[in-house]
């Protein structure tokens, strides 16, 4: 049993890490055939691309995918701590599962991802949820065919979770959900530490793949037929930083685009390790889509230190309008938290005149949920659930305006579409521009999915556009 602990989690040192290739053991290739597991997936993309690597260890080891708990041998959450309603989700699924569990005796039960990294969660799960058969965490998904062996063959709670990255694993199998748009890790982990963020603590130290396994990986993808690429990362401009002195996000984009790609996508930036070599890049190449995620959090500098996230409203705006000059019709959406512990009125006044300046394509915001362990937790959160509530209606009002906005700008234009797919009722297709909108458009021929056609839009709403193909 290995249990997880906070504060060899946020130890950064020097340590090289190992790359190792990941080799399926043979022997249990089909060892549970005819077995089901149904996989559950919370929060980012980095868990949904986990998913597709724990779905093709499951895959190879027999098990087929259902879709509905009730008919699974095996049920595995994938789960998120990022916020108080994340953990929320994954402990109400987990009481659900418990009901089914009694009256199916032989179901395994598994849970990963970052709530397995929480020491409080797992003290919880042993605790009160005796029924799970198997916790893994973020840095061993790689022996979850060993652990759930473990955990049948023993009969007993197996807990596997390290504190600490252990290698970094190259060659892990994969089934990837989508047959045209694929996700590729270049950076793991996160070194900024955000006050208020668990991220740094659940996905540990940053560290990067070598840029020669990044390009063998979109190589192979190109030759699979795939469309598009998004570089994932929780702050993918870190790149290369712990490996190379002078090979950079901008490097790897560039040698990236230089191939027979149409579409690349990266996130997510922090606009502290923003540099002008990589805005010319993204400027450049027109197989870079035009989309930049540029979280801000705060309008408020004073919020914004508290928060620890090393820039100034002023410097942002810097950066924000260097990027909209040099790449042509970009669109920049972000990230907001309201309610941050000490947060005034005026704060907020701030955050809803940033907003106003930038005119963001899209924003997710967020009421500040307090995670255990992280420093914002032992600030005193003296802004009412009330006045949060109502700064974050208030804050939507405002980025919807913007959505719609900026959407209206696009009537009556063309754009590139990569179809997805196709409502076969009214022979509607749907898929996302190169500004990465969600565009529904009828077209006068069948169109393959997986083609990107020229869509003239016809008519705009917040969250997508109409329109219809021009040939
Ligand atoms: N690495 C990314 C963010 C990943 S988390 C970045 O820094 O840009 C996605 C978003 O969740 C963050 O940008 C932040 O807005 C929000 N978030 C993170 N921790 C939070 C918390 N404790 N409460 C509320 N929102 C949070
Ligand atoms: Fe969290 Fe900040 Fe790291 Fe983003 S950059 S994952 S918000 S600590
Ligand atoms: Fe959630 Fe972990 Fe991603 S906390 S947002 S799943 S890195």
């Amino acid at each position: 049993m290995n249990l997880p602990n906070y504060q060899e989690a946020k130890t950064r040192d020097e340590r090289s890490y190992k790359r190792v290739n990941f080799e399926f053991d043979t022997k249990i290739k089909n060892k549970y055939k005819g077995k089901k597991f149904y996989l559950k997936t919370y929060g980012c993309q980095m868990n949904e691309h986990d998913s597709e690597n724990i779905e093709a260890l499951l895959c190879n080891l027999g098990f087929s995918k259902v879709d509905d708990y009730n008919d699974a041998d095996l049920v595995l959450l994938n789960t998120c701590s990022i916020r108080e309603n994340a953990h929320n989700k994954a402990f109400g699924m987990l009481g659900r599962i418990k009901h089914l569990k009694s009256e199916k005796k032989d179901l395994i039960v598994g849970l990963c991802g970052c709530m397995a990294q929480e020491a409080s969660v797992v003290d919880e799960i042993m605790r009160d949820y005796k029924f799970v058969n198997f916790v893994f965490g973020t840095h061993n998904m790689y022996q979850l065919p060993n652990i759930l062996d473990k955990a049948i063959k023993e009969n007993r709670q197996e807990i596997e979770v390290f504190s600490r990255e252990g290698d970094l694993v190259e060659g892990l199998p994969v089934v990837r959900a989508n047959k045209y748009k694929a996700y590729v890790n270049i950076i793991y982990g996160c070194n900024k530490f955000c006050t208020y963020c668990i991220v740094p603590y659940t996905r540990g130290k940053e560290r990067s793949r070598l840029k020669e396994d990044i390009l063998k990986e979109v190589d192979e993808l190109i030759q699979d037929g795939y469309k598009e690429i998004t570089l994932l990362g929780q702050n993918v401009n870190a790149y290369g930083k712990d490996l190379y002195d002078d090979y950079t996000l901008g490097n790897l984009l560039e040698d990236i685009a230089k191939k027979d790609i149409p579409r690349i996508r990266f996130m997510t930036s922090h606009p502290w390790d923003f540099t002008d070599s990589m805005i010319e890049v993204l400027g450049k190449y027109p197989n870079i889509m035009p989309s930049v995620h540029l979280p801000v959090q705060s309008g408020s500098n004073r919020i914004l230190k508290l928060m620890g996230r090393r820039y100034t409203k002023e410097s942002y705006l810097e950066l924000f309008n260097k990027i909209k000059k040099t790449v042509p019709n970009v669109a920049i959406s972000t990230d907001i938290i309201v309610g941050f512990p000490g947060e005034t009125e005026e704060d907020f006044q701030e955050t809803l005149d940033l907003v106003e300046t930038c005119k963001y394509d899209n924003a997710f915001t967020f009421i500040f949920s307090k995670r255990e362990g992280t420093p914002a937790c032992k600030l005193k959160d003296d802004v009412s659930l009330e006045e949060k509530e109502e700064r974050l209606q208030r804050l939507n009002e405002v980025v919807n305006k913007y959505f719609l906005e900026n959407n209206k700008k696009l009537e009556g234009k063309e754009v590139l579409v990569l179809v997805e797919g196709v409502s076969e009722k009214k022979k509607m297709y749907f898929g996302y521009s190169d500004t990465n909108k969600l565009i529904n458009f009828s077209s006068n021929r069948d169109l393959e999915v997986g083609s990107i056609v020229k869509v003239k839009i016809t008519s705009a709403k917040t969250w997508s556009l109409d329109g219809e193909e021009v040939e």
